[in-house]
Parts: C-alpha cells; structure tokens; sequence
C-alpha cells in the first residue's frame, strides 16, 4: 500500500479503486461499444451490467466470438470460494453468468475451491466443508440448468484435477506466483501450489473431450491475477488460452463506494441468509449514503448517486430497467427524493429477491447431487 493507493490481488483488495489503472497494470482491455454490439448480435440484447459497464475489461473477447461464429461453441467457467456465508458481491457475477448461459446456451463449469479457503483462511477442513455445501444452495437457487452445469469441488475431484494441476504448475515459479500475489517466505506451501487449481477448469472440458473447447471466464476482477499466470502456461499444454469478462466490485455498505464486498465483513455487507429486518437495519444503518446533512441541504443541493451504496446497488444488481433507474438518479440528484426514500426502494427490492431466494435455497437441498460432476 506505500507505493500506491489501492491494491487488488485475489488475496487483497484495498482503497478506492482506480479501474482505469486496474486495466493498464493487469494489461486487459475495455470493453469497446463495437464488441458489445458484436455480442449483442448473439445474444439479442444486452445485459444492464455490460451497458453499465459493471462487466467492463476482457482479455481475448474477439477470439471468443470469432471461435463462436465459426461455429466453434465456448464452455462458461466461474467460482466460488467457500469460506462463508454468500453476498451479494457474488450474487452479482452469477446473476450475470446465468444469463450468459441461457443467452448462449453453453455448458458452465462451477468451481468450488475448498482447498484453497482452507489454506488462505483461519477455519477448520470441516468448517470449509460446512460452507462448501451451503454456498452450492446459492448457486443452484439462481436457477442454472442442472444439465449444463457441472460443479467441480476441488478436494473431491482431485483424482481428475490434480494430473492437470501438476503440470500446471511444472511450468510456474515460485517467484513468478510470489510477486503475483503477494506472497512471502512465510506462505505455507499449499498456497503457493493453488494457482495451478484454479488454472484447471479453463482445460478440463478439452481434456475430457480429447479435443480444444473455447473457456469464457466471468469473474470480479481480483481473480485475474491467476489467469493472467495462468494463460502463460496453457499454449505451452497445447490449450488455448480462455477468454475473461472482469466485473467491478459491488462496494461494500460502508464507505464512499469503495473497495470490495467480501464475506468477512458482517455488516458491512448483505448475505443471502440475512432475514428481512437484518437487510433493512444493514441498509439503514450502515449504507453510505451521497445525500447531505440536513433535509434543507438535500433539497437545495441534492444527493450524489456517484457515491451513494443504494443507488449503486440499485445499478449495478437490482434495478434493470434503465428508464426507472433514471428517474430514481434524476429525483435523487435534484433533492426530490430523501435518502431515506431511496433505501426504502433499494431495501424492498432486495427483500423481495431474497424471500424467493430463501425458498428456492431451501428446495435446492435435495438437488446438490444433481449438479455435482460426474465423470
Ligand atoms: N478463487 C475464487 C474465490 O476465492 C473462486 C474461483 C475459482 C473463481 N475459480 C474461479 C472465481 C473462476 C472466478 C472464476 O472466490
């Protein structure tokens, strides 16, 4: 943090974030108006998230549809870190992954990384194993098709991961991974393995196949790191390197708009578990709000949207539909509308996603075995 005032690696995400920076120092590419039209050929319309440039770099997006339109159909991978309760955060890059899968009708690889939470963080093998089952429920509750979505849980498929794995990982340095992430002599030596895990799911269909399968990878943007790592190695394998849409992060509730969601921050975040009261005592009272002090003030200078949490909640997950959002921003903006007004519609929204979100997170129990990969 001395030399610069944010940070971003898988395994740190600090200040306020600089995404043009981000882009240069990562050396990925905006998403240009050309490619979105590009996309939109395929998929009809777009996504808010791309128009809004929540999902906003890529590496290798037109090689992806190049591939595609020569009939060359590509497999979605993304993840999950089990190591608590899920966020909204996540909930953001699934929404959209799902509806890349349906908007493309392809294959989805989900990984679930136990091994890497156990070693990166302070909680038991069983605790992680407790988490890995319930955040699965999240994910079959967002509605993926069960016969195109495979889950892949690293420390249960192993037998098929791991021979990849190896030589992944033949092929990366220790001090390549060291000044990529982070790390010092004091990193125990499974992290310093991790990487060529994460690498795995980007090949494993082309490998099961016997022939090389197009990857597109959504993901937050602090996940780059390994691909950027791992990309390297794959040509050398005679893969092909995947292509990766990068989302920014969803703030956490606290702070101008800042920095990342994560699930070690209790209230400083929304998970899909929080009961109703939970969700609006969370937004009342700890969602930074861009209004001013007093009601006078607000009506004569208005909020600002630009760092107020409910209004980027609203834009960036909950709020599709343009011309609403316009007029949530427009109302705001004058003094119209209160803070109090604008989390009383961001906290509706969310309570009425999470209640279907719970019921179909309690139905999911009986499906896990129905998504798990079997070879
Ligand atoms: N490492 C990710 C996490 O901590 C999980 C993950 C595994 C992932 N493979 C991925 C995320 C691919 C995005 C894309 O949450």
């Amino acid at each position: 943090m001395a030399r610069k005032e944010f940070q971003v690696t898988p395994y740190e995400v600090q200040g306020n974030i600089d995404y043009d920076k981000l882009v240069k120092e990562f050396g990925v590419s905006k998403l240009t108006d050309n490619l979105l039209k590009r996309l939109k050929k395929h998929t009809g319309d777009l996504h808010f998230m791309l128009k809004r440039k929540v999902f906003f770099a890529h590496r290798d997006l037109k090689w992806l549809l190049d591939e595609f339109e020569n009939g060359n159909k590509f497999f979605l991978y993304t993840g999950c870190g089990p190591s608590g309760p899920i966020h909204l955060g996540h909930l953001q890059t699934w929404k959209f992954v799902k509806w890349l899968q349906d908007k493309f009708d392809v294959e989805l690889w989900f990984q679930f990384t136990d091994d890497e939470k156990f070693l990166f963080k302070d909680k038991s093998y069983d605790e992680i194993q407790e988490w890995t089952k319930e955040n699965m429920l999240d994910v079959i509750a967002l509605g993926f098709d069960p016969k195109k979505t495979h889950f892949l849980i690293d420390t249960k498929h192993s037998g098929l991961m791991y021979p990849e794995a190896v030589k992944i990982s033949k092929k990366i340095t220790f001090s390549t991974v060291k000044s990529s992430f982070g790390f010092t002599n004091e990193n125990n030596i499974g992290s310093i393995f991790y990487t060529s895990m994460q690498a795995v799911p980007a090949i494993l269909p082309s490998v099961l196949e016997g022939k090389n399968i197009p990857c597109l990878i959504p993901l937050g943007i602090d996940q780059d790191p390994h691909f950027r790592v791992a990309r390297d190695v794959y040509p050398k394998l005679n893969f092909y390197k995947p292509s990766i849409l990068h989302g920014r992060f969803l703030p956490p509730l606290v702070g101008e708009g800042e920095g990342k969601a994560s699930t070690s921050k209790g209230n400083n975040n929304i998970f899909t578990t929080d009961s109703q009261e939970e969700v609006e005592n969370k937004i009342k009272k700890y969602a930074y709000s861009g209004g001013q002090n007093t009601i006078e003030e607000h009506r004569e200078k208005g909020g600002r949207t630009d760092v107020d949490v409910s209004f980027q909640y609203l834009r960036m997950l909950f709020e599709p539909d343009d011309k609403k959002l316009a007029e949530i921003k427009g109302k705001y903006e004058s003094g119209e509308m209160l803070t109090g007004e604008l989390k009383d519609i961001l906290i509706e929204k969310i309570n009425t996603f999470l209640k279907e979100h719970q019921e179909k997170r309690e139905k999911a129990k009986d499906k896990i075995d129905e998504f798990i990969y079997k070879p």
